[in-house]
């Protein structure tokens, strides 16, 4: 059946997201797993799509548009995860992998910080996370080999000063990571968090801002030095992989030695 042939404007419109539909789901067959990253526009989640986009489908979803997602193998959707309806994506039939990237660093004294910045934290870190798992459950059960990645941060596992709502935050995600990694084992949909310490995004750039403030932050590493997001992404396309198939339940620390050594 040829376009052209087609009458009306809604007879396009069907055959043209049919064939969408046909290719997405027949990309399966050429071992291209479909990975939705939310917060691909930058820092982390760029980052991984970057990576992964070299051999799989993404489904990029982020506030901003980057030209740099400009790629044949990355599907872009401009929105906002928390007030959004992900409902007007047509996500592939199956979906391989989720990668929830959006997050805040929230630093502020206890007494400074207002319930709704905690309740702000919560959001954006945990429940923009709970939005997007619960409406792409049922194309991850379809997969072979689905695999969750969330993020925490070394804040949630040791107390640091002016941390309180992004390590309640954090701890939130950790518990969430470990009890959906229980409830879905059975339908091998791996889930997993990274938790990374200071990393050199756009998010951390005011902890950056000065050469001297790079040094003491590089400093209270025992490696010397702050992470950068492609080492993190890296990380996460692993866990996205096959290779990670015996991996789940568990809290990545990737924080140049920072939660586990002391010198
Ligand atoms: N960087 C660090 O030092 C550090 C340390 C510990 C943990 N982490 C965690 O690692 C994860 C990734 O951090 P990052 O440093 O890569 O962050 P980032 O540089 O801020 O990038 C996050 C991306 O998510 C997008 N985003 C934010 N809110 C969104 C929303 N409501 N809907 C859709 N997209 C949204 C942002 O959009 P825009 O492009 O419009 O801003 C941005 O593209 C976060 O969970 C963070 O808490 C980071």
């Amino acid at each position: 059946m040829a376009l052209r042939n087609l009458k009306t404007i809604s007879s396009k419109k069907l055959f043209v997201n049919l064939c969408v539909q046909y290719i997405k789901n027949n990309i399966k067959k050429r071992n291209m797993k479909n990975i939705v990253i939310i917060g691909c526009g930058k820092g982390i989640g760029l980052a991984a799509a970057k990576i992964l986009s070299e051999e799989h489908h993404i489904i990029g979803i982020s506030k901003t548009e980057n030209p740099e997602l400009n790629h044949p193998n990355i599907e872009f959707h401009q929105m906002d995860i928390l007030s959004g309806n992900p409902d007007d994506i047509a996500f592939p039939e199956v979906v391989d992998g989720l990668v929830y990237a959006p997050g805040s660093i929230n630093l502020k004294p206890f007494n400074r910080l207002s319930v709704d910045d905690f309740k702000n934290d919560f959001e954006i870190n945990v429940l923009g996370a709970v939005k997007i798992i619960q409406k792409l459950l049922p194309n991850l059960k379809k997969s072979e080999s689905a695999s969750v990645v969330l993020f925490s941060s070394v804040a949630a596992k040791f107390g640091m000063p002016f941390h309180a709502s992004v390590s309640a935050s954090k701890n939130a995600v950790e518990g969430l990571t470990k009890s959906m990694a229980a409830e879905f084992s059975v339908q091998k949909i791996r889930v997993n968090a990274i938790a990374p310490s200071l990393t050199d995004t756009h998010l951390a750039a005011q902890l950056l801002s000065t050469p001297e403030k790079r040094e003491a932050s590089a400093k209270r590493h025992p490696l010397q030095r702050v992470g950068n997001p492609e080492e993190i992404a890296a990380m996460a396309a692993f866990l996205i992989s096959d290779q990670a198939s015996w991996i789940t339940g568990q809290i990545l620390g990737m924080d140049g030695g920072m939660a586990n050594i002391r010198l």
